[in-house]
């Protein structure tokens, strides 16, 4: 490739030069063999990182069109959105906008969705559909998904639709064994695939709650893609591209090995963390549930952000984000999704200790 700015940006991030190879290979019909015979061979390897039993659909939409498809197939009499950062606050107002009834659990930017609280807003019977992302990119926040499962696990008849955005496929999450009905997640976080496409399964709960909903439309119908995936279809034309990226970028995971992906992740996490302690930065998000795949860093220091950016991008050809929304000069956001290493990581930080002296 010539010479580029590199994104390290926690979405989209770099794209390798082989999987841009296999995005732009010659197109095939999506109705024929070839496209089935494709649909095939990704499949039991989605299955396989989506912790799922379950059909894994293919979208040619970005996450945000998963994330409404799941309000329309699914939100019943009442939805509460878990909501500590910019996507996830999100969520209320797209569903409000779409005329259903949500209400809010909010939390402090930075902070994570306690469990208890969630509890407590389940207990008063209002709602049987929650919304919740994993890994809040704006802040950097993990929520703790195996605690919150657990108490879902109370509400049997609670559908929780989760977004993995950016922790699929960078750190393990067993759909199944969680109990999640909708877990979904985009091309150009941790899986390196351009913009533009977005992957999802249903439960068998969800689906169930999905038949008896009038007005789900037809793109993102989910009953929809459920018929067309027997038959290793989409419910229209797809991202065909997109797909042999997919299936270049999954042999790539399936060589590497997904315990070797998980920790190649954590490790890469840890040298931006170490960077962080030593240049005297803090952490935007709260101990104990900081993210494996970026780091949102505070500007303790009040350095001026913007223009550290700027010369990290002109002198050293690297782009990394200036904080996001109302964040925005108050952090700066360093990802370590995808194809990085510790090498291209040491890199990064090397560029910014030569920025920031
Ligand atoms: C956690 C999370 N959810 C949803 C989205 C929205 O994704 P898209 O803009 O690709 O629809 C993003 C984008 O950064 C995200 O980080």
């Amino acid at each position: 490739m010539t010479q580029h700015d590199k994104l390290f940006t926690p979405g989209p991030v770099e794209v390798s030069a082989k999987t841009m190879a296999a995005f732009s290979r010659p197109m095939i019909g999506h109705r024929g063999e070839d496209f089935k015979n494709l649909y095939r061979d990704i499949h039991p390897k989605l299955q396989t990182l989506f912790g799922t039993k379950q059909p894994v659909f293919l979208s040619t939409s970005s996450a945000w069109g998963v994330m409404e498809a799941s309000i329309r197939n699914l939100s019943g009499r009442g939805m509460l959105c878990c909501m500590c950062g910019a996507f996830s606050d999100k969520w209320l107002d797209v569903a409000r906008r779409s005329g259903k009834n949500a209400e809010a659990l909010q939390v402090e930017w930075g902070s994570h969705i306690d469990q208890k609280g969630l509890d407590l807003a389940l207990a008063s019977g209002k709602f049987d559909t929650v919304t919740l992302i994993h890994n809040e990119t704006s802040t950097g926040v993990l929520n703790p998904l195996p605690e919150i499962c657990c108490t879902l696990a109370k509400y049997p008849d609670i559908i929780l639709i989760l977004d993995t955005v950016s922790s699929f496929s960078g750190m393990k999450i067993d759909m199944d064994a969680l109990g999640i009905d909708v877990m979904l997640t985009g091309s150009q976080k941790a899986l390196a695939l351009p913009p533009g496409f977005s992957l999802f399964s249903v439960s068998a709960k969800a689906f169930a709650r999905a038949e008896k909903q009038k007005d789900r439309g037809y793109y993102f119908d989910f009953l929809e893609f459920r018929k067309q995936q027997e038959n290793w279809m989409t419910p229209t034309t797809p991202s065909i591209g997109h797909i042999f990226a997919l299936q270049s970028k999954l042999d790539e995971i399936f060589e590497e090995g997904l315990e070797n992906r998980y920790a190649r992740h954590a490790r890469t996490n840890g040298l931006v963390h170490d960077w962080v302690k030593q240049t005297g930065f803090d952490f935007f998000a709260e101990e104990a549930f900081r993210s494996k795949t970026l780091t949102c860093v505070a500007n303790n220091r009040g350095i001026d952000i913007l223009s550290m950016v700027k010369r990290l991008r002109d002198e050293h050809h690297l782009v990394i984000d200036p904080g996001y929304g109302k964040l925005r000069g108050k952090t700066f956001r360093l990802s370590n999704m995808g194809d990085e290493t510790e090498h291209t990581v040491s890199h990064l930080l090397g560029c910014l200790d030569d920025v920031l002296r």
